[in-house]
């Protein structure tokens, strides 16, 4: 088939020059710009990537105005109905859906994986009980690579599939224990009896003086949220991951990047924002004060949990958030909750109000899974480390694919140079 191609002219009469144009499977196509710099001797300029796929990966697609999410080419609705939160890891990480055997083998070698080195939790007692929960998650995760030296070179296959199963096993562990060390309690090891989520829970709500017993709707909830986290192509902390990545850093370290960019209220810590806000609105008569202030962006006051950069409807993760927040309320009698009234009532509000209808500004996932958080007594500073719990699966999935790309090179953006020309030094004692 014959090469397509999009030619870029200019107006002050430089030659035209052509770029090839690629097709992936769905979604828009791109222009091949890598050869502009060498035959123009212009950059392109897009700060925000507004316009820039960074990477090929068939790992996540995204139809924004769709709304449509499909991990490896399947609904995201589908599998968060259909399967645990290890299958769609094993999913989002292999590329296919495991059989019985695979699964099996999977659950068994990331269960195994779920201890940390006991040294690890030493690092804690470096931080202050009120430390941020991703201050302490930024620190504790890179300094993973402290101690699993053994699994960190990152031209072997076998290395880089060790570290994968280490991160997603001990994140739960390592988020757990933060949390402990928070509300001053001891960390629980974990138990391999558990399922993943399970595990979790336990490490988080038991303690060594009762059995604790996890709710299955609540686990079930706990494990739908992970699954609806669990990748989203190539968004900020994805990007640092794969940045890190790509100048040969551990993954220890990139993931450890990667959290730290998912911390920010515009990304992954919207959903802390969320719970921040509703708890400044109070009361459903003061949704049309807060409002006005968003749309006169008052004070750089914003709608948290709404707006995103790929979505321009309905995220579907949002969607399925809210019907499990509906689950988890019903099922620990709280459907009276003032919060999920204050939500809903800010969300049909929203929805219904110009300034947002015309700037597309939908949910996200982040406006309902604070209400699910909150109603579990978790602390609102933990939400965004739970996200990150669940990232890892794909931050890790996205940095193998990156490893193993073939046109993988060091990120490396150029600039637009606004600054000062070439001058003069100018010795202390003659400057103005
Ligand atoms: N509330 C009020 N106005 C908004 C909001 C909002 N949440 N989001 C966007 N806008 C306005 C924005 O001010 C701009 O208005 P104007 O055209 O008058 O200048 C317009 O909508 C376009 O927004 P933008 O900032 O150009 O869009 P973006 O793609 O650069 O930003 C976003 C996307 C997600 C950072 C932004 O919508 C936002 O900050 N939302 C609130 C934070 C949030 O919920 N983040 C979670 C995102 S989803 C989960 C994740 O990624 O972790």
């Amino acid at each position: 088939m014959k090469e397509k191609l999009a030619t870029l002219s200019f107006s002050d009469g430089s030659p035209s020059v052509d770029f090839p144009v690629l097709g992936g499977t769905i979604g828009p196509e791109v222009i091949d710009v890598r050869s502009l710099y060498g035959k123009t001797g212009k950059f392109t300029y897009d700060p925000g990537f507004m316009s820039t796929a960074s990477c090929r990966s068939n790992i996540t697609y995204i139809d924004g105005d769709q709304g449509i999410l499909l991990y490896r080419g399947f609904p995201i609705e589908q599998l968060a109905e259909k399967c645990d939160f290890l299958e769609v890891a094993y999913l989002i990480l292999n590329g296919e859906l495991p059989n019985k055997e695979q699964k099996l083998e999977f659950d068994g070698i990331v269960t195994r994986h779920s201890m940390v080195h006991e040294q690890l939790s030493r690092f804690y007692s470096g931080f202050r009980r009120d430390a941020h929960p991703m201050a302490v998650m930024c620190g504790v995760v890179g300094a993973l690579s402290a101690f699993y030296h053994d699994s960190i070179n990152i031209y072997d296959e076998r290395s880089r599939d060790i570290s994968a199963f280490r991160l997603i096993a001990k994140l739960p562990t390592i988020t757990a224990m933060t949390y402990k060390y928070n509300m001053g309690q001891p960390f629980m090891y974990p138990k391999n009896k558990l399922s993943y989520t399970d595990n979790f829970l336990y490490m988080m709500f038991g303690t060594p003086c009762e059995e604790y017993v996890p709710n299955p709707v609540i686990s079930r909830a706990i494990d739908r949220i992970l699954i609806l986290h669990a990748d989203h192509e190539q968004n900020a902390s994805t990007s640092t991951v794969r940045l890190a990545g790509s100048t040969g850093a551990n993954p220890f370290a990139c993931i450890s990047a990667g959290i730290a960019s998912l911390w920010g209220p515009a990304h992954g810590g919207a959903n802390e924002a969320v719970l921040k806000m509703l708890d400044e609105i109070g009361d459903i008569k003061n949704i049309p004060a807060f409002i006005k202030r968003v749309k006169e962006k008052d004070g750089h006051a914003m709608l948290m949990g709404f707006g995103h950069r790929v979505y321009k409807n309905y995220d579907p993760r949002a969607k399925l958030i809210q019907k499990t927040c509906h689950e988890v309320l019903e099922e620990l009698d709280m459907k009276d909750n003032k919060l999920i009234k204050l939500a809903m009532e800010l969300e049909r509000i929203a929805l219904s109000d110009d300034y947002f209808i015309k700037r597309k500004l939908y949910p996200n996932v982040d406006f309902y899974s604070g209400i699910v958080y909150k109603a579990l007594g978790i602390p609102v500073s933990m939400y965004t480390a739970i996200f990150a719990l669940a990232r890892t699966v794909g931050w890790i999935a996205q940095w193998k694919e990156l490893i193993a790309d073939p046109e993988q090179k060091i990120g490396r953006p150029r600039q637009l140079f606004t600054g000062a020309t070439p001058r003069d030094f100018v010795p202390i004692g003659k400057r103005k």
